[in-house]
Formats: C-alpha cells, sequence, structure tokens
C-alpha cells in the first residue's frame, strides 16, 4: 500500500473531520485543517501539497471535496497553484502581506503569533463562491463592450467644460439621488426606449447594478426571509444575497420562456429577474409567464426585481418592453446599467422604484453609500439629452451583431450546428455554446485561459455548480479583425479536449 503523504499525516493528526463542528461541510473542515497546519508552520511556505487526487485517497473523500478546500485556499492566498506542476503553499501569507506591505516574509514562529482575518462566516462563504476574472479584457469576455469605441474625445470635452465652471454643489456629495438633469434624462429615455412608466422622482442613481441589488436587498429582506433568482442566474446576484445574513435564497430553474413559475415554494420576499435577456442561457420571457408573476408578485406582497441589464442590444425580432411597464402600479423594482452601453469602469446604474420606495430607499442610500459623481452624472445627461447616447447604442448595435453572426457562422461551420446556442435570443454581448455533458466545462475554460480565450463556464452559474455544460462566449471585447484567430485557438483547445 502507497505511504501517506506527511500532509494527510498531518490532517489524519488533527482530527480534521471533527475540527470546526460537525455541521460544516467537509470541504471547509478540510480547509480549516490545511490552514491550521499552515499558521503553525507545519507546513512550510513553499512546500508542495499532494495532488488532489491523491489527498482525496488518502483521506477517504471525494477529489471535489479536496479541489473545493484547495480552491479556497487559492483564493484567500495561502496557496498557489502552477499549472502542470501542483499546488505549493505561498512563499508570502496574505496576513504577511497585510501587516509589511507584502514586502517581507515573516519567519514561521512570527507567524504563528499573527491574528486570523476573522471574516464573518457570510464573508467566507462568499470567498468560497468568488467569481470576478481578473482580466477582463479580450476574446471572448463575456458581458464586456467594446470600451475602445467609446466616445472619449465628446466625453472629455463635456467632462472639462462642466469642471471648469463647477459649483460646490457638483463636488461636495450629492444629497438627491442623482442630479436631477440625469434623473430627468433618463426617466424620458426610459419611458421612450423601454416603455418604463416613470418620472423623474423615482429615479435613484447607483454605482450600478450590483449596489442597487445590495439596496434592495438590505432595506426590503429581513433575516428569514426567502428570496428566489434565477437558476442559471447571475453569480453577482447570488454573491450579494450571500451576504445578507439569515437570507434563505431559492434557485428557480428558467427554461425557453425564462423563470417558470415553482409552486410549492416558499413565498418569496423578492424575486430576482432577467425577462428582457435571461442571464446567461439568453431567454426572452413570455407574456404568459410575466403576467403570471406580477398576478403572484401581488398576491404574496413581494416585489419583482427586473435587472435590465442590457437590454439595448437586441440583433433580430421585435422589441421586448419591460415587464415594470405592462402594468400600472407593477410591484417591480427596475434596475439598468451603463456598463454594456457606455463602460463597466463608469460605475454607473439606475433604479426606477415604484412611488412607496422611493423616498425611504433614496435616503437609505445616502446614508449607506453617501453620494456622488454628480459631473459624470451631468456628462451622461447632456449624452443623452442631445442624442449621442442613442447614436452610440445604433452604432454597437450594429458592430455587436456583426460580430455575434461571425461567430456564430465560424461555430456552425467548424464545430457544427449541435454547438449553437440551445436559446437564440438575437441579443446581448454574449451567447451560451453548449457542450457535450461528458465535458468539463470549469477546466476547459481554465486551458482556455492559457491560450488567451476568456469564456466562462457555463456549470459555474448553476446553483453548487451542477448544471448544463457550455461556455459563454462574449463578442463585444473583440473586434471583428480579432474573432477569426481567437476562435482557431478555442477550436484547437477544445478539439484537444473533447476528443
Ligand atoms: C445580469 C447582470 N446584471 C448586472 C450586471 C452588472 O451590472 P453593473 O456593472 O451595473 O453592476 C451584470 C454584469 O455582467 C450582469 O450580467
Amino acid at each position: 500500500m502507497a505511504k501517506p503523504s506527511v500532509c494527510a499525516d498531518l490532517i489524519l493528526q488533527m482530527g480534521w473531520r471533527d475540527a470546526c463542528g460537525p455541521r460544516q461541510p467537509l470541504n471547509r473542515r478540510l480547509y480549516h485543517a490545511i490552514r491550521r497546519a499552515i499558521d503553525s508552520a507545519a507546513l512550510a511556505p513553499r512546500s508542495r501539497l499532494p495532488a488532489s487526487r491523491d489527498l482525496a485517497r488518502e483521506l477517504g473523500v471525494s477529489r471535489n471535496t479536496v479541489n473545493h478546500a484547495y480552491g479556497q485556499l487559492q483564493v484567500e492566498g495561502y496557496v498557489c497553484s502552477q499549472v502542470g506542476s501542483g499546488t505549493y503553499v505561498a512563499d508570502i501569507l496574505p496576513e504577511a502581506m497585510l501587516l509589511s506591505g507584502g514586502r517581507m516574509p515573516q519567519p514561521p514562529a512570527v507567524r504563528q503569533a499573527v491574528s486570523r482575518p476573522g471574516l464573518s462566516v457570510q464573508a467566507q462563504d462568499l470567498l468560497a463562491h468568488a467569481s470576478v476574472s481578473e482580466q477582463q479584457w479580450g476574446a471572448f469576455m463575456p458581458g464586456v463592450p467594446d470600451v475602445t469605441l467609446f466616445p472619449r474625445a465628446l466625453y472629455a470635452r463635456l467632462h472639462h467644460r462642466l469642471l471648469c465652471h463647477a459649483g460646490p454643489g457638483l463636488l461636495t456629495y450629492g444629497t438627491q439621488g442623482g442630479v436631477a438633469a440625469i434623473r430627468h434624462a433618463l426617466a424620458q429615455h426610459l419611458r421612450v426606449a423601454r416603455s418604463v412608466h416613470c418620472d423623474a422622482q423615482q429615479v435613484l442613481m447607483t454605482e450600478g447594478v450590483h449596489q442597487a441589488i445590495e439596496l434592495v436587498v438590505r432595506s426590503l429582506a429581513n433575516p428569514g426571509d426567502c428570496v428566489w433568482m434565477e437558476d442559471p442566474g447571475y453569480w453577482g446576484i447570488a454573491n450579494v444575497l450571500r451576504m445578507q445574513h439569515g437570507l434563505h435564497t431559492v434557485r428557480v430553474p428558467v427554461d425557453a420562456e425564462g423563470m417558470q413559475l415553482p409552486a410549492g415554494l416558499p413565498a418569496p420576499r423578492l424575486i430576482f429577474v432577467t425577462p428582457s435577456h435571461q442571464y446567461p442561457l439568453g431567454a426572452v420571457m413570455s407574456m404568459a409567464r410575466r403576467r403570471a408573476l406580477l398576478a403572484y408578485a401581488r398576491e404574496a406582497g413581494a416585489w419583482i426585481v427586473e435587472d435590465d441589464y442590457d437590454s439595448e442590444f437586441r440583433f433580430s425580432g421585435s422589441p421586448v418592453p419591460s415587464m415594470q411597464g405592462m402594468e400600472e402600479d407593477a410591484p417591480v423594482i427596475y434596475v439598468g446599467t451603463f456598463s454594456k452601453t457606455l463602460y463597466p469602469g463608469l460605475r454607473m446604474g439606475y433604479m426606477v422604484l415604484p412611488r412607496l420606495l422611493a423616498q425611504p430607499l433614496r435616503r437609505i442610500h445616502a446614508e449607506l453609500y453617501r453620494e456622488g459623481h454628480q459631473l459624470s452624472q451631468h456628462v451622461v445627461a447632456e449624452l443623452i439629452r442631445e442624442g449621442h447616447y442613442a447614436a452610440h447604442i445604433r452604432r454597437m448595435r450594429l458592430l455587436y451583431g456583426k460580430r455575434r453572426r461571425m461567430l456564430l457562422g465560424l461555430i456552425e461551420r467548424y464545430l457544427g450546428a449541435a454547438y449553437l446556442p440551445a436559446i437564440e435570443s438575437g441579443a446581448g454581448l454574449h451567447f451560451v455554446m453548449p457542450l457535450p455533458e461528458h465535458a468539463d466545462d470549469v477546466k476547459l475554460a481554465a486551458a482556455l485561459r492559457h491560450a488567451s480565450v476568456l469564456a466562462q463556464p457555463l456549470s459555474r452559474y448553476y446553483a453548487g455548480g451542477q448544471g448544463q455544460r457550455g461556455l459563454l462566449l462574449g463578442y463585444g471585447s473583440v473586434g471583428e479583425e480579432e474573432i477569426g484567430a481567437a476562435f482557431f485557438r478555442m477550436l484547437k483547445v477544445l478539439a484537444g479536449a473533447l476528443a
């Protein structure tokens, strides 16, 4: 029989299964045991951890358990992995980084005395599901627009003019939920472009959809409340929900008509949906489902949170109006963003609140986050008022439509129709390329990163990482002249992996 590794020996001696309470999942218990071994320098910096397959066998657990524990240690900086070479204890531990600005590795004896980060249970849970990609630009990063074509000169001119003449009101904290100019311009734009029922009093400016969702959850949900979100759905929302103590999140399956209205689930306080372009699969929620969900929310006293995140880019079919605008006084909080139409780093989004909520949420927003960005809001208001915003969207829609068709054409020609999206939404900045059931899309995405292809694995968007296999392919951040080359790099990796 093979000799157990030093690492497995150490972990077994620690009584790792009982170390932090039997209610913790096995991967958490393993994570804690390895952390203790690292903190106490029993596992020295740069020492190699066993391969996950070997450690799983030695401890009598699944490989997934070990991979989860290793993944968490990596996210927090305790270990690093080198492709083809294995997983190693980090040279400089996160605590030492915090205390010394990352300059001085501390000797083991001192490290032992350094206090733990003491992260909350919610924060640890969030880190275990951290999904933000470090690289944000390149083929085929989903959800990123072509920021190279943002009308910089125009924006800079407007910004410069405003800044030169800005009075104190533009440079101190904001207090009105966004400057009046942008709230009026947006209300007008949303009424026309998205059929949203609103006036400027209902518009609240945020730092993007993420902040809007956080504000909604903090303001409207109590511990023990149930919230529904789509499955698969946007990991960003799932992570915001994770940070709210005591919330019970129910993942509701979607099909080609969007979120299915489930029977027998606990009544929700909040329902998060992407009706005009389901994220990430792309379905447009049918009229029947929308009506049923609106009726259900009224009956249950729930709020629907409609994330209309990239509705502006529709390349075929008729425009899909917002759900908020379908009924007078609909129980809908509408959220939108400039991240896809202008650029993500702008961090500018907006909410259209039901009248009842407008005043309190504006106040809570100001108290929680303090407001700012009045200058940028004025600039964007002018872009909207003068028609530049609509013109930019029209130009980008044509370009994205062309890129989408190019990429779909290459997939059909070289991989076959089975790899075309099951739901052809004809909209947005990405689509999902399905993969055979046996494919490991997470591994594939990692291999693609080495070939400079930033596709995202579909299974990660499902609760528990279990669901259909596929790759999210974005075409916003890759020019037409690069699409072919990036596709063939992807094809080479796919051919190797799926053979
Ligand atoms: C469904 C969905 N909503 C919202 C966002 C992000 O919005 P924001 O940048 O405004 O926070 C994303 C980002 O990709 C998204 O996919």
